[in-house]
């Protein structure tokens, strides 16, 4: 049984001007496949908000997996993978990798994800694009080798 933390990058969600799919998606994904949510937030596409709450979920809740979701893009607000590479202290590109390795074959635009994942003490963060179809498609294809990752890393 692992815990979860879920955060939701966007603006316009953080504003309640957009409903949230996406983070909907995650939380149903996830605890189907027995994740306990501790905490799921929605935040503008603010660095220092984002890698705070990253710091707050692995230091003080110490969930064992964060989920980010949005703005791994080119907009100019995109910051979520700044914002990761700011509080992980290893960087695990094989998950990323496989990320973007599984959504070419969906979509080629899957290139334009600068999605990132990492490991911060015993806590691995994962980026993840906006879009609720992405966060399926990114999901499927990681969590069969996830929580093997997960229990190496308690
Ligand atoms: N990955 C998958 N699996 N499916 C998708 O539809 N969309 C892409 C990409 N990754 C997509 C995907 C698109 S169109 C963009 S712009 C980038 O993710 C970045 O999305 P974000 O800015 O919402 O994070």
């Amino acid at each position: 049984m692992f815990t979860l933390g879920i955060i939701i990058a966007s603006d316009k969600g953080s504003k309640g001007e957009r409903a949230d799919e996406s983070g909907i998606v995650i939380q149903q994904m996830m605890e189907t496949n027995g994740y306990i949510t501790k905490k799921y937030i929605i935040l503008p596409d603010e660095a220092d908000a984002l890698s705070q709450e990253m710091i707050f979920m692995s230091d003080e809740l110490g969930v064992d997996l964060i989920l980010t979701s949005g703005g791994t893009g080119f907009s100019k607000r995109d910051i979520t993978p700044e914002a990761t590479l700011q509080v992980v202290h290893r960087l695990t590109p094989g998950i990323s990798e496989a990320i973007r390795y599984n959504s070419l074959q969906i979509t080629p635009r899957a290139m334009l994800s600068r999605a990132i994942s990492g490991i911060r003490n015993n806590t691995l963060i994962i980026n993840l694009p906006g879009s609720p179809k992405a966060v399926r498609e990114s999901l499927e294809y990681i969590l069969p080798s996830l929580a093997h990752g997960l229990e190496i890393l308690k």
